[in-house]
């Protein structure tokens, strides 16, 4: 790898396991990006833990502290800057950002959905896709813009939803395709590869390079 390697704002708020590959992509050296600051809105997220294990700096920023909406993104630009971030990424981070907060990112700030989008947007995505019938499901690395859950996707991974699925079976299917996809979206994002046209990432000039598909059981 050249060049230095991008620092990253990992925005938390519970058990942490994209983080958790985040943070093991970022052990290597060649991997471009590494993990400059964790932020939990709750105190006892076990991400922390995970965090604190890896050597790198956590701090919480509880919405419960701050009057409303834009003093608490503030927080979070501010720490965020204070540790001379230049990407943040999403890990089952469950607040919703301010548009003046995404604005100060600009195609700078990652998510990672526990579905396909533009399907299932919002919360308890696996148990709804159960519930419609889907027979593939998934996950999706996108770009944050303020629309919930609808800007430019980077890359997404398929999964097959099988008949006797619960919500937790489907969860972890997908949960460990989300494992393989966001540390390498964050790398061709950290590295430059991303072009953003319209709503449509493209990666390395073309659209849909992103796709992984898991192999059927
Ligand atoms: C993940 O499945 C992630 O995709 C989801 O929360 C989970 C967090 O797990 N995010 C969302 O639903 C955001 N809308 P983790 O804390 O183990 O990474």
């Amino acid at each position: 790898m050249t060049g230095a390697r991008k620092r990253v704002g990992v925005l938390i708020s519970g058990r942490g396991s994209n983080l958790q590959a985040l943070l093991d992509a970022s052990v290597d050296p060649q991997f471009p990006a590494e993990i400059a600051l964790v932020i939990s809105n709750r105190a006892g997220a076990y991400g922390l833990e995970r965090a604190r294990a890896a050597g790198v700096a956590t701090t919480t920023i509880s919405h419960k502290d701050y009057p409303d909406r834009d003093s608490f993104d503030g927080a979070i630009d501010a720490a965020l800057r204070g540790a001379g971030c230049e990407i943040v990424c999403l890990a089952g981070f469950m607040r919703i950002f301010t548009p003046g907060f995404v604005n100060r990112w600009p195609n700078r700030i990652l998510n990672i959905h526990p579905s396909l989008l533009p399907s299932f947007t919002g919360l308890h995505v696996q148990r709804r896709a159960i519930e419609a019938g889907a027979t593939i499901a998934g996950c999706t690395v996108h770009i944050v813009t303020p629309d919930l859950d609808s800007g430019p996707i980077l890359a997404q991974a398929a999964v097959p939803v099988l008949p006797d699925d619960t919500e937790d079976s489907l969860s972890a299917r997908i949960l460990e395709q989300e494992h393989r996809l966001y540390p390498a979206a964050l790398a061709w994002l950290a590295e430059g590869r991303v072009r953003i046209d319209g709503n449509r990432a493209l990666v390395n000039g073309a659209s849909a390079s992103g796709v992984l598909l898991s192999p059927c059981p």
